[in-house]
């Protein structure tokens, strides 16, 4: 039965104000970008892949990863590796950073992951990913959530033997995006396989994959019964796309708006990272705010070549001056950044 977007639902205790979920997306959710889902009606949100590894070596750039504010819950933090008993000590760090939810990545097809046994391999391997599943939800209080991708090879229905073993070693949700690792991104995502996991499993699944509106997340809901839908690359530099989904949007942003959310996130993102390296993450948010038609390309061009963060601003501001006082009101309804729950050092992303 097909569910409205703005009901209420739980993973576990959890309670969930919306069935849209933001996407855990490496080298892009960050704070602000999971703070700023929430503005525009994502009931959930997720921090990008962390390393069970680095979060035990106490690596500075992994344990950045875990700084969390209260305004963006509830939220789920990621983690990945191969060993259950590094990942269920890494679960209890998440847990005790202050996360909701901790999600396993059972589905980065990045050589780089899969090569050490971890993300979309274990697929492949119900035996050691039951294990890993199991040892995490004995770890924590908090539900424990897997995502995964169809199988490695294309056509792979390996999600659908795996899912169920999951969750009866533990799993208190399952999202699903149906392409192989092989895929990656291309093709299209068969939420076919996403309504038969639905029919296997007793605890909520998520949808997603290839949800760019609200027509197209009410339809996935349908086709699949899946209790909410996940929206990744269609919120990249596009908060409007998640507030249209939630129906709290309509119509297209103005020049003002977009530089005003442009400038936000970029303020929030230095806080969180520092000024260095948010110079050189920023640059791929540039052409996903002002790409889809809303600014001239070449203006794109010109801000990604520019040296610090000061000069982007003031070209922002020089093209779209009604935006300073746009910024202003976004402020003031905007909580400042939170004290973190964790005394962390500065996050370094490594991008993805
Ligand atoms: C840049 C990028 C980084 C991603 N990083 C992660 C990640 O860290 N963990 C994860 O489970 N999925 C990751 N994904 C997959 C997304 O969460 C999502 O499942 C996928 O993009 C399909 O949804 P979409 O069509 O809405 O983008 C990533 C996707 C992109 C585009």
């Amino acid at each position: 039965m097909q569910v409205d977007l703005d009901s209420p639902w739980s993973i576990g205790p959890v309670g969930i104000p919306s069935r849209i979920v933001l996407a855990p997306m490496a080298g892009v959710s960050v704070q602000a970008f999971r703070r700023q889902g929430r503005r525009y009606g994502a009931g959930l949100v997720c921090s990008e892949m962390v390393s069970c590894a680095g979060l035990r070596h106490r690596n500075e750039r992994t344990l950045g990863y875990l700084r969390i504010g209260s305004d963006e819950r509830p939220l789920a933090v990621q983690i990945f590796g191969s060993d259950p008993a590094v990942m269920a000590e890494a679960a209890r760090m998440v847990e005790d950073a202050g996360a909701d939810i901790v999600d396993i990545n059972f589905g980065c097809p990045v050589g780089k992951v899969t090569k050490t046994g971890a993300g979309a391999t274990l697929l492949e391997d119900p035996e050691r990913a039951a294990r890993i599943v199991e040892a995490v939800a004995e770890a924590v209080e908090a539900p424990v959530t897997v995502k995964m991708r169809r199988g490695l090879a294309n056509g792979s229905r390996a999600a659908l033997v795996l899912g169920p073993r999951l969750v009866e070693a533990g799993a208190a949700a399952l999202t699903l995006h149906p392409r192989s690792a092989k895929q990656m991104y291309t093709g299209t995502a068969d939420h076919a396989l996403t309504a038969e996991l639905v029919e296997l499993v007793d605890v909520p699944v998520i949808a997603s994959g290839d949800v760019t509106s609200r027509e197209r997340a009410l339809a996935v809901l349908e086709e699949t019964g899946a209790a909410a839908v996940m929206v990744g690359r269609a919120a990249q530099g596009d908060p409007w796309t998640v507030g249209e989904i939630a129906g709290l949007v309509h119509g297209k942003p103005s020049r003002e708006d977009v530089v005003a959310e442009l400038l936000l996130f970029m303020h929030d993102t230095v806080e969180e990272m520092g000024e260095e390296r948010a110079t050189g993450f920023l640059k791929k948010f540039y052409g996903w705010y002002l790409g889809r038609g809303r600014f001239p390309k070449p203006f794109k061009q010109e801000l990604v070549q520019l040296a610090t963060l000061a000069e982007v601003e003031e070209r922002l501001l020089a093209a779209a001056p009604g935006a300073a006082e746009h910024l202003e009101r976004l402020r003031a309804d905007t909580p400042a950044l939170e004290h973190r729950t964790l005394d962390l050092p500065v996050s370094i992303y490594a991008g993805g």
